[in-house]
């Protein structure tokens, strides 16, 4: 067929079948992304003849004859569309998976759509901005600031990355040309929850034309690992095999197909022939702890049944604080099994190279400890493999696990071709990690005066059918969410349990954000009984900054108060309700207002070993190239690593190139995970800057033979007494004596800050139909000095959006035998923009002694008080606490007891 594409003639013939995002794609017009496979995000929006398509739901054969224009096109070539302008300087865009497809929706907008942006907009999901600053740009706001020489930290710079992104030319995991004989990979997956493979049979599967080769358990090493990502591998219990002859979830792999073409290797995998022996499921966390319960794992594996592991600590003597205790509240809460969502799904193209070596493009958080385990499962030596990042498309935790380079690596060592492997959006779902599904029970004892004597808390964490990250996660749900508190009688008992559901997995908040949840809940019910106002009880019983940082641990932690704000966030979030600004109440008795409040405390970096490392070298035009290991995923750390290292090199950012997650070019980092870009990474950025600040002040005070101390760097240039040296002709100087100005640091995080966020939120209710209106929405975060305040900014709404899901609607929906039946993201909805109140945020002013130039982690904590916060606006709104999350209207509805009705 015949069509223009940007106004290219393009003759070609699609696939059968094949639909105009592939076609695209397989073109090479990369800014045409895939978010999901049935029309639901809007991240493969293209124009077709002008008018705005999902490309992906359109036959590629329909656009015979037509134009299509995709966000390549959108402008002529070196100009930038008004809208890709209006993107770049709002900076509209965090991992900018979504930007092609939002400029290419918004490109078309006119002045009435722009009044209705909540449903022009409704087929556009991103997950990682919140869509505030998406609003700005579609209001002409400009968020970017100026870069200035020597002040980078603490202005709003431009990611290095985004004219790139606005342009739709930033190349994401899996924006490759096809490689010379590349296969597809694709997967067979258990239909059972619990299952022995008696047999597979693959002869038909082999039979498809295009198929190179299959792999079942019998075909892949038999070595026991864990698919979670630390620096300390001991933390996760080695119970998974790449392919078992167990299955234990629905979803779990069962079988490879590597094929020519992605349409081969599925059709073999239904061809497949597996025979099951059924085994005895079980999905509920306290049946599974009960003597009889089906057991998951071998006693080599798990030695304690189903229980991967259990934490217990008790600090003072409970017992005796409730005997103390004027008020006493119990209450049980539960959280929701919830998926990341990230919009880039997990996708690897694994080669082995013209140099023998194993090459791995992948979307991970973690890609040095993904080469470990590649080595470990492979039996290759270190030096033979190379894994690397290009963009990520957002993790939020879900790309700290090796999911998709293990049977990518394997098939293209055995097949010697290139493999590649993405997976769909549904087996985002059904087959990659979650947020762990916790139930907390909270007990708490305080005097009349609201003083708490005894704090007890039990959560029982559904692990799934392995334990990646169920351990470290149960750990934090009893860590900081307690430790927020002072009291002098603290108990927690936790258990992370088996069962044959999806796994869960590290996700943003990490196993706090639940047991926050419940905690915070809980002091909102006995503030109550106690008739105490919410902020006056959390400001009673805060920490204070004289304290020890403890939970229920006796041990001396590394954690400690690097600076102190909860203080001022509770202020300021309080104060924001008083003034009101926001909604007001729609008219009639059918709506019911509510105001809640949450905190949340976070540790700034793991409890776990993190290392990072950079390398800082001045190039011969006087510019300099920054070599970071850990991922960018939208978490803006590329932007801040070059403030830091400008800042310190009294240069503007833009004088910094960058480079990140490559185990051959950059240095090691365990991960960009647990908020530790800035603060570990960081650390190392500013380490390299200073010591190389110092080599290059060396040289030039004894070349150029002035004092050290008359010696500093200014701009592009080096300042010796009365002489400007520019920096190119320093470095030319360097070369002849043999100096190559690189420098190369290290960090490792201890001791550990921790931020704080306060959550306030005014909701109405409506009485008879349960539906929930966000009034106004305020935050407050302590996360020290702002590197980039317009990134710190985008942070936070990102997290508040995802927090108004995970409160609101999220909750992956599963049948009886363990399947998830909302697999998609019209079933399984995560906010869009007309979901998503724009909040006020507002910082503590603070400067941390621990992290790089005063910074805090700010990834993470301030989704922990959202949920609770809405929470707690509805119970105070309606007088009936709703203790499970979602707070769905129909639970609403099946829940409002008279007196919120006004039944009698
Ligand atoms: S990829 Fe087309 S709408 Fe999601
Ligand atoms: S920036 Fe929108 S999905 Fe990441």
């Amino acid at each position: 067929m015949n069509l223009t594409v940007n106004g290219k003639r393009l003759s070609a013939e699609p696939a059968p079948g094949q639909c105009l995002r592939t076609f695209l794609r397989d073109h090479g017009w990369f800014g045409v992304k895939k978010g999901c496979d049935q029309g639901d995000c809007g991240a493969c929006t293209i124009w077709l003849d002008g008018v705005p398509f999902h490309s992906c739901l359109l036959p590629a054969f329909r656009a015979a004859g037509r134009a299509v224009t995709t966000i390549e096109g959108l402008a002529p070539e070196g100009t930038l569309h008004p809208m890709q302008k209006a993107f770049l300087d709002a900076q509209a865009f965090q991992c900018g998976f979504c930007a092609a497809g939002m400029i290419m929706t918004a490109a078309t907008f006119d002045a009435e759509a722009r009044r209705d942006m909540p449903r022009m907009l409704k087929g556009n999901l991103c997950r990682c901005t919140g869509y505030h600053s998406i609003d700005d740009a579609l209001h002409g706001v400009v968020n970017v600031e100026e870069d200035v020489s020597g002040e980078a930290c603490g202005r709003s710079v431009r990611n290095p990355f985004a004219e790139a992104i606005v342009r739709g030319n930033a190349h994401y995991t899996l924006d490759v040309p096809p490689m010379d004989g590349m296969l597809h990979l694709k997967l067979l997956r258990s239909p059972h929850p619990h299952a022995r493979i008696k047999s597979i049979k693959r002869d038909k599967a082999q039979a498809v034309p295009g198929v190179v080769a299959i792999f079942t358990w019998e075909d892949v090493p038999r070595r026991l690992y864990s698919t979670a990502t630390h620096e300390d591998h001991l933390v996760d219990p080695d119970d998974t095999y790449m392919l078992d002859n167990v299955v234990r979830f629905v979803g779990q792999r069962v079988a490879a197909v590597a094929a020519e073409t992605e349409g081969a290797a599925e059709a073999a995998c239904r061809l497949l022939e597996v025979e099951y022996e059924l085994l005895p499921p079980v999905f509920d966390p306290e049946v599974a702890m009960e003597p009889g319960a089906p057991i998951l794992h071998d006693k080599s594996v798990a030695f304690r049944d189903n229980v991967y592991v259990d934490i217990h600590g008790e600090l003072g003597n409970v017992e005796q604080g409730f005997k103390e205790a004027d008020a006493i509240h119990e209450m049980t809460y539960a959280t929701s099994r919830a998926q990341h969502v990230h919009l880039e799904t997990h996708g690897t193209l694994a080669w082995r190279g013209d140099d023998g070596r194993l090459h791995v493009r992948t979307s991970s958080q973690a890609p040095f400890i993904a080469k470990q385990k590649l080595c470990y499962l492979l039996g290759l030596y270190d030096r033979d493999v190379h894994v690397f990042t290009e963009r990520v498309g957002g993790g939020f935790g879900g790309k700290q696990e090796m999911i998709s380079e293990d049977l990518c690596a394997l098939a293209a060592l055995k097949t010697g071709r290139p493999v590649m492997w993405e997976f769909t959006r549904a087996e985002q779902f059904t087959s990659a990690t979650t947020r762990h599904q916790m139930t907390t029970h909270v007990k708490l004892g305080a005097k009349k005066d609201g003083t708490l004597t005894a704090i007890q808390v039990r959560v029982v964490s559904n692990t799934g059918a392995y334990g990646n990250h169920g351990g470290e996660t149960l750990a934090a749900s009893l860590g900081s969410p307690i430790a927020a508190y002072r009291c002098p009688n603290k108990k927690a008992d936790g258990y992370a349990v088996y069962t044959n559901m999806v796994p869960g997995g590290g996700f943003r908040g990490y196993g706090a954000s639940q047991s926050t949840f419940a905690i915070e809940c809980a002091i909102d019910d006995l503030a109550k009984l106690l008739g105490i106002d919410p902020f006056e009880i959390r400001r009673i019983n805060k920490v204070r900054e004289t304290d020890r940082i403890e939970s229920i641990w006796k041990d001396p932690s590394d954690v400690e108060f690097g600076s102190y704000g909860i203080d001022q966030c509770l202020d300021l979030v309080e104060a924001a309700l008083k003034r009101g600004r926001g909604l007001s109440k729609p008219e009639g008795d059918d709506w019911l207002e509510g105001t809640g409040v949450a905190l949340a405390m976070l540790e700034s970096g793991p409890p776990t070993e993190h290392r990072s490392g950079a390398e800082i070298k001045l190039l011969p035009d006087g510019s300099y190239h920054l070599a970071v290991g850990s991922t960018e995923m939208g978490n803006g750390s590329t932007t801040s690593h070059c403030q830091i290292a400008a800042s310190v090199l009294n240069t503007r950012a833009d004088r910094i190139t960058i480079i990140n997650a490559d185990t051959d070019k950059t240095p090691y980092d365990t991960g960009t995970f647990a908020s530790t870009g800035t603060v570990v990474a960081g650390q190392a950025v500013e380490k390299t800057a200073l010591a190389l600040r110092d080599v290059l002040i060396d040289f030039a005070s004894r070349h150029f033979d002035c004092k050290r101390d008359d010696c500093r760097l200014q701009d592009d240039a080096i300042i010796c007494a009365n002489r400007k040296i520019p920096l190119a002709e320093l470095h030319a100087e360097g070369a002849k004596v043999g100096d190559r100005f690189v420098v190369r640091r290290k960090a490792y995080l201890s001791p550990r800050s921790v931020g704080f966020s306060v959550h306030g939120v005014r909701v109405a209710v409506h009485r008879v139909t349960g539906e929930i209106m966000t009034l106004q929405s305020v935050h407050a975060a302590d996360i020290g000095r702002l590197i980039n305040p317009m990134q710190c900014r985008g942070q936070i709404d990102g997290a508040i959006a995802m927090g108004f899901g995970w409160a609101l609607y999220e909750k992956m929906v599963f049948d009886g035998n363990g399947a998830v039946v909302n697999p998609a993201l019209r079933d399984y909805r995560i906010p869009a923009f007309a979901d998503v109140p724009r909040s006020e945020i507002y910082f503590a002013d603070t400067y941390d002694k621990v992290g790089p130039l005063g910074a805090k982690a700010q990834g993470e904590c301030a989704i922990n008080a959202v949920a609770p916060a809405i929470a707690n606006a509805v119970a105070n709104a309606t007088g009936v606490r709703f203790p499970d999350l979602p707070l769905t209207p129909d639970r609403i509805f099946d829940r409002l007891t008279p007196a919120a009705t006004g039944d009698s």
